[in-house]
């Protein structure tokens, strides 16, 4: 087993793991999405040799992120929603600002900062080639959760 993510816990479950595809399709195809046990659209994302799992509908107004640009910001591998561009990490699901630490500079300096975990990862393994998704299920609320329910999952995913 190769763990592929850093999202969620440690241990790997596989009663609770949900199969999304094969590895190589998944790489072919760079993301896919899928309802997971019937409650939940998740993106997978393959970049860089690494696998990634999130909710699929942006936290700030439910934007289809399977569309996003992926970019690095201050070293951090970001989702860049393709609605506000607002910045998601991959690994942690953090939304990404950028501040100005001194306003009456010239020029400005400008450098990114964390709004926290906005968007909610999910954990992933690959076991001979098939790829699988272990739903987060911390009780805590994230704000990606209010664009999971059955109203938004009815509603298609536009660019
Ligand atoms: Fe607004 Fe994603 S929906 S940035």
């Amino acid at each position: 087993i190769s763990q592929t993510s850093s999202a969620s816990s440690s241990s790997s479950n596989l009663s609770t793991s949900h199969f999304i595809g094969r590895k190589e399709d998944i790489v072919k195809a760079g993301r896919v999405t899928k309802l997971v046990n019937g409650c939940r659209d998740v993106l997978v994302v393959h970049h860089q040799g690494q696998l990634y799992a999130m909710d699929v509908r942006c936290y700030h107004s439910g934007g289809a992120l399977q569309y996003g640009d992926i970019e690095e910001f201050n070293g951090r591998l970001c989702i860049v929603c393709p609605w506000h561009k607002y910045k998601i990490t991959l690994a942690e699901g953090e939304s990404l600002y950028q501040a100005v630490d001194d306003p009456t500079a010239k020029p400005l300096r400008t450098y990114w900062r964390s709004k926290g975990v906005k968007q909610r990862v999910h954990k992933v393994t690959e076991v001979n080639g098939d790829v699988y998704v272990m739903l987060n299920d911390s009780g805590e609320a994230i704000e990606s959760d209010v664009y999971q329910t059955e109203k938004y999952r009815r509603a298609s995913l536009k660019a």
